[in-house]
């Protein structure tokens, strides 16, 4: 017969080898700039993880993953499980200190807050911690790119949370300011802020 210590101390142990195994899929992820040959895959990402009042079009795709090519390669970032694209985070660049709707159609490449409009993790990827790994890897390529330059290139990013979120955004570092102007489908947005 085995001994409750010994069924405490087994499942200590499997929760360990779980643990590592996912801190090692983690540490194995890529990060690098989106390009254009990404656009399908990251298309399909976004419009089948989103309402579809909600997803941002093909071409809005696009069209992020050319101004990043001009302000800064960080603004787009996929992260990639080998050669597969398992996530990403789209950015417009606003004067704006929080994130408008304007901004999701305009970037400004005088900006300087990172107005972030998805975050997006495959199906088969989630609740494994991919997207905590991929904002706290991004937000500090963002700092990075700060410390190269004075005065810094970028002052803050800006967020909009839906309430089942808001804890995601917290644990990386952003401040919930409250509900947002923006109205936008049932449920309220919140204003989310992250200083650079
Ligand atoms: C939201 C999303 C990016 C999270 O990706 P993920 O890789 O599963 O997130 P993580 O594994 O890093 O989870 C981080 C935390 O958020 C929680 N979380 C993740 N998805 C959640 C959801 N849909 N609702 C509530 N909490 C969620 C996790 O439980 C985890 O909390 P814990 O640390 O207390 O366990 C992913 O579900 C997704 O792509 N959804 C569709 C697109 C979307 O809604 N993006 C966000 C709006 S921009």
């Amino acid at each position: 017969m085995i001994s409750r210590t010994h069924d405490v101390m087994s499942i200590g142990k499997v929760n360990n080898l779980h643990n590592h195994s996912i801190m090692s899929f983690l540490e194995s992820l890529k990060f690098e700039p989106a390009c254009l040959l990404d656009l399908d895959v990251i298309d399909h990402l976004e419009q089948t993880s989103y309402h579809p009042d909600e997803a941002a079009t093909r071409e809005k795709l696009k069209n992020r993953i050319e101004y990043a090519a001009h302000s800064g390669p960080e603004l787009f970032l996929v992260a990639k499980d080998k050669e597969t694209i398992v996530g990403f985070v789209c950015t417009t660049l606003s004067r704006s200190d929080l994130l408008t709707e304007e901004s999701m159609d305009v970037h400004d490449p005088e900006g300087k807050t990172v107005c972030l409009h998805s975050v997006c993790v495959a199906p088969e990827y989630r609740k494994r911690g991919v997207a905590t790994h991929l904002l706290n890897t991004w937000i500090g390529i963002l700092r990075h790119h700060n410390e190269l330059q004075t005065p810094k290139k970028y002052e803050r990013v800006a967020i909009l949370s839906r309430p089942n979120l808001l804890s995601l955004y917290g644990s990386v570092g952003f401040k919930n300011l409250g509900k947002s102007e923006v109205v936008h489908g049932p449920e309220p947005w919140y204003d989310c802020i992250l200083e650079l």
